[in-house]
């Protein structure tokens, strides 16, 4: 269902400090949850995700260490209250697995324009911002800003047009739709290329509908005050919005942090050949001064 990718590296790292009480907060399947628990038999874990279907999978995955973990529905940007929550003040290491898991990309929940589905895109079933209004309902102009912002798509102006032009006839359902107006604005030379063009429009809806940057930021600004002196924060990041902001949150807090990676940790030959979806992840860590 879900590879979890730089498992053995993030988890080394993670644990490497001897410490007790981790959090995971992108718990996913709880595939790195599992694997620190495994190699630490007094490790306790605090997962949280803000998926239900994946904390009902995690759930049933991790049954064997039943009584070594507690789990959160929760947006991470919210970490602080959850440790409160469950009456922890700091904790020894601190993990966060960016973007989306396989379960969701081979949903039908509008993730990947290879399923065809009705636009939805929502990592928490209870928001209320789909993908589908964010496609039909937001100006033109913002749509542009959203594709060059956070898709990194340098045809967002043609691209912001094409969709509004088509949405005046009838709103746009699917991801099959979408996918076929980016296809149209984008120029007969380009359209074949390494990547499929609809993949950084997706990437950057996707990014919009969960506000994936703004929960990102948040979380990291409150992790030094959560961290024992000596606890861990690893991040593993997929895109490059991601890697910077995690980047520049090491360098801000320099003084808070005492790097372990020099240079970003990325996954080896041999990882990306058995779980290609790894081939962009780069994992940064630092240690609680
Ligand atoms: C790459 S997957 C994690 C996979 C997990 N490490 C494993 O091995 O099974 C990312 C998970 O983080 C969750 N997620 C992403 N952003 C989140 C946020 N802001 N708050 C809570 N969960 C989030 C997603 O729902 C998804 O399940």
């Amino acid at each position: 269902m879900h590879i979890p990718v730089l498992l053995e590296e993030s988890t080394e790292l993670l644990l490497g400090n001897g410490g007790k009480l981790y959090l995971d907060c992108t718990l996913g399947l709880g595939g790195h949850t599992r694997r620190i628990l495994e190699k630490n038999p007094e490790a306790f874990v605090i997962g949280i995700d803000r998926d239900e279907e994946a904390i009902e999978l995690a759930k049933e995955n991790l049954k064997e260490f039943e009584g070594r973990f507690s789990i959160y529905k929760a947006d991470f940007a919210y970490l602080d209250e959850v440790l409160r929550a469950e009456g922890i003040d700091k904790v020894d290491g601190i993990l966060l697995d960016l973007g989306v898991s396989m379960l969701q990309l081979k949903s039908e929940r509008g993730f990947s324009f290879q399923i065809d589905a009705p636009l939805d895109m929502r990592m928490d079933k209870e928001q209320k911002l789909t993908a589908y209004r964010v496609v039909n309902e937001y100006p033109e102009k913002e749509l542009a800003r959203i594709l060059w912002e956070y898709g990194e798509e340098r045809l967002s102006r043609k691209i912001a047009r094409a969709i509004v032009q088509y949405r005046k006839k009838k709103p746009i359902e699917t991801t099959k739709e979408l996918a076929d107006i980016v296809l149209s604005a984008y120029p007969e030379r380009l359209k074949h290329g390494r990547i499929h063009p609809a993949t950084k429009t997706f990437q950057a809806i996707r990014i919009e509908v969960n506000k994936e940057l703004e929960s990102l930021k948040t979380a990291l600004e409150k992790t030094p005050d959560l961290l024992n002196p000596g606890g861990r924060l690893v991040v593993i990041s997929f895109h490059s919005l991601e890697d910077r902001i995690v980047k520049n949150f090491f360098r801000e807090h320099s003084r808070l942090f005492r790097i372990l990676t020099k240079k970003p940790i990325t996954p080896s030959e041999e990882e990306i050949s058995m779980n290609p979806a790894s081939r962009s992840a780069k994992l940064r860590a630092g240690e609680r001064i």
